[in-house]
């Protein structure tokens, strides 16, 4: 815990977001609470230069690259200019270039009102100039500690490039695959979700805030953005306060307790309310609850989006709504500038009510030095240094390898011989604009290796490779299929990369169906047509529901969006320089009907269990298995699990258990295996899960040998959300498994007393 908390804060009533600043580590080097520099400058401010600290816009005059939001008209820069010298921006989002930056920090500290620097910020989901593997990609890993290495990674090529704010990590845990976000997340499971964005947060902001090279993180979007309705994206958010509690909040929760000091208000309304405006959820939750002690800044016009919403009626009562529920700064709308001045004056918002969300923008300032060095992160010797390093690049490699799944390996068809004659198939195959993938706000997209590229790469110079698209990724080729089969009945094998594009996938891209699309299931049959060996490597921003020649293909690799280095990681992995290693953190269902469709589910009271289907949970098309269940993977060696014990039968007060199981290499080649730590509560007052992660671990075996991985158990492991959202467990027995996947292993049972 950071600061000191006096008796006597707490007896004269300190406010509560008062405390949680100062036990947020990341206001520890920021001094008191109420920071004099911060009073003088809030008495000091007009309400107009109040607004104007609450207002951010997106920067179309510094690019590097196309423009983020082409529909934006770009502005000139001296209306940049001349807004930021009358103190009416607290910052610009999603332009690049130092040098631009620098003139426009110039303006603002030199002309502007009260010399308030500005805060640059941009949308680094996935990398900058380096793009690493989609953060859904990324999160098949299994391993939170790459997740922190290429975020930093990351932030030094983001403040290099002039960037101070990233609007990431999105930690929404998203529970139905036609959703377009979910590729931005780390999936579907809650406990994975708090790992990922703890790590996330942890490799932005670094260990000092105010360093050259962190940049301030933004969890987002708060909240319960991933159980829109249906995965349509903006759609209503119908969940209980424990559904949200349980699932939704707690990766939140991490970001913050490692220290994040933004957040961004979700689009969606919860059960009519839209986030933006919703006070339980930004005040109550956020603030009391939470103990959040930073800013929150409305997605893009989301303000002006309770208009739609039905839920303002227009400008200046969505400004009312949005700020009064803890809305600190609106995005791109405008409306704060526009409206707010008047309605202080008229009473309709207090003073206070501004004061304090100016108040929460400075301190966060502060807290990233941009007042004692405002231009940190704006610095030209670093653009030219730091951005494509080799090191990033090599990390871009090596994260892109371990987010490789292996679903299906028939007759260890993989790895392949880089001597083999080899058809490699599919509309991205020499695509470099397809391979940073959704959300890759600034590629370089010329360094980018495609997956011909890698192959070359990988094969040498007597590379037997025939390439052929085959068709577009939504259209057919005329002639390509037919291109595609000469090409494959010519080889020995075939390697097909199909699936989404990364125009498929991301904000406003939800899918009815979440299949392969139509024309390149085509390719996929005619080519198995020839009977040629194939092997599938899937691109992808979400889980798939995979059908015929795809389906039945002998072997399957799902490799997501994998960044700049997608062909040399995929050759790396068909080729057999490394093995798969990653894991599903979303679970593939047998058809897209079944969505929402998520490993945790509860059991119903008709559970489908066993071969008889009638009159149980379950649809008359399909199981209810999943086709590749969450947690799976496979590798190029055989995992064996057995001796599943408990150090204690009993968990007893305050007290821990461990739990092991013996984990053994029956394969021929060096082993990467991630353990699973799975619990499920037989009886509760609320219906719990059939079974919800609770751990994992990884370990590297060789051929033969084995190793016995154990977990730690307590009893805050096992609580859930009750009704009065309080978070405890219920005594009672319990299964636990240890074991490769959420369908796998066989369970030990223990009693909570
Ligand atoms: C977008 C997204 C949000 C992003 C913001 C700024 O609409 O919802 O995630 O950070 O606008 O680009």
């Amino acid at each position: 815990m950071t600061g000191h908390v006096s008796r006597r804060m707490l007896l004269k009533g300190a406010s509560l977001s008062a405390i949680s600043i100062m036990l947020s580590p990341a206001f520890a080097r920021v001094g008191p609470v109420r920071d004099a520099r911060i009073e003088r400058l809030i008495a000091a401010m007009t309400l107009e230069e109040k607004a104007g600290q609450l207002s951010i816009f997106s920067d179309p005059s510094r690019v590097d690259g196309p423009p983020v939001n082409p529909g934006l008209v770009a502005q000139s820069m001296a209306t940049v200019q001349r807004e930021i010298a009358a103190g009416r921006m607290t910052g610009l989002y999603n332009g690049i270039g130092v040098a631009a930056g620098r003139e426009l920090q110039r303006v603002a500290v030199e002309q502007g009102p009260h010399r308030i620097p500005l805060i640059f910020a941009g949308d680094v989901i996935h990398g900058m100039k380096t793009t690493f593997p989609v953060p859904l990609g990324e999160a098949a890993s299994f391993d939170p500690e790459l997740a922190r290495r290429t975020a930093r990674a990351a932030a030094v090529e983001a403040s290099a490039k002039g960037i101070q704010w990233v609007f990431a990590p999105m930690v929404d845990v998203a529970r139905d695959q036609r959703w377009g976000r979910v590729v931005e997340g780390a999936g579907e499971d809650t406990w994975l979700g708090c790992q990922f964005a703890a790590a996330r947060v942890r490799g932005f902001q670094g260990d000092d805030l105010t360093a050259e090279d962190s940049v301030l993180a933004c969890p987002k979007h708060f909240a319960g953005y991933g159980a829109v309705m249906g995965g349509m994206d903006y759609n209503t958010a119908d969940i209980p306060e424990t559904t949200l509690r349980e699932t939704h909040l707690p990766p939140f929760k991490a970001a913050f307790d490692v220290g994040a000091l933004s957040t961004m208000a979700s689009f969606n309304d919860i059960a009519g309310v839209p986030s933006t405006g919703n006070h339980h959820l930004l005040t109550d939750i956020l603030r009391g609850e939470m103990g959040f002690a930073g800013l929150v800044v409305s997605d893009y016009t989301a303000d002006a989006e309770m208009i739609a919403h039905g839920f303002a009626a227009d400008g200046p009562d969505a400004v009312v709504k949005a700020l009064n529920a803890g809305c600190d700064i609106s995005m791109q709308s405008g409306l704060y500038n526009a409206h707010l001045p008047a309605l202080v004056r008229s009473g309709r918002i207090a003073m206070k009510t501004v004061d304090t969300a100016v108040r929460r923008v400075l301190r966060v300032k502060q807290a990233l030095g941009l007042f004692d060095n405002p231009y940190r992160s704006l610095d030209l010797a670093r653009e030219a240094r730091d951005v494509r390093l080799p090191a990033a690049i090599a990390l871009a490699r090596e994260a892109a390898v371990k987010s490789v799944v292996l679903l299906k390996n028939d007759g260890d068809l993989l790895p392949l011989s880089t001597t083999a004659k080899i058809a490699l198939i599919g509309p991205c195959v020499s695509d470099k604009g397809d391979m940073p993938g959704p959300w890759a706000s600034f590629p370089d997209f010329a360094s980018c290796v495609t997956p011909e590229a890698g192959f070359r790469a990988a094969m040498g110079p007597t590379a037997r490779l025939e390439i052929a698209r085959g068709c577009d990724y939504e259209a057919p080729l005329a002639g390509g299929i037919a291109r595609a089969v000469a090409a494959a009945k010519a080889a020995d094998v075939i390697v097909l990369v199909i699936g989404e594009s990364a125009r498929m996938s991301g904000e406003a891209q939800a899918r009815v169906e979440i299949t392969i699309p139509a024309p390149q299931q085509a390719l996929a049959e005619a080519l198995a047509a020839t009977g040629r060996p194939m092997v599938v490597l899937l691109r992808h921003g979400r889980a798939l529901a995979l059908s015929g020649a795809v389906r039945n293909a002998p072997a399957i690799l799902a490799t997501w969006f994998l960044g700049s280095e997608t062909g040399h990681a995929m050759a790396d992995i068909v080729f057999g320089a490394a093995a798969p290693q990653g894991r599903l953190p979303v679970s593939f269902p047998q058809a897209s009907g079944q969505e929402p469709f998520f490993y945790d589910h509860r059991t119903t009271g008709r559970p489908q269990l066993g071969a008889d289907p009638a009159w149980k949970a379950r649809y008359r098309e399909v199981t209810t298995e999943a086709l590749y269940p969450f947690g799976h993977g496979l590798s190029y060696a055989t995992a064996r699990y057995s001796g599943t014990t408990v150090s204690a039968p009993i968990l007893a007060g305050d007290g821990a258990i461990t739990v092991s199981a013996l984990v053994s290499n029956t394969g021929k080649r060096r082993l990467h295996e991630v353990a699973q730590l799975y619990v499920h509560d037989k009886v509760a007052s609320l219906t719990q899960p059939v079974r919800v992660l609770k751990g994992i671990s990884h370990l590297d075996l060789d051929p033969g040998q084995r190793a016995r991985v154990a977990f730690t158990l307590t009893r805050a492991d096992l609580a859930f959300v009750h009704p009065d959202a309080r978070r405890f467990a219920e005594p009672g027995a319990f299964d636990v498994w240890v074991a490769p996947s959420s369908v796998a292993g066989i369970p030990v049972s223990i009693v909570l007393d």
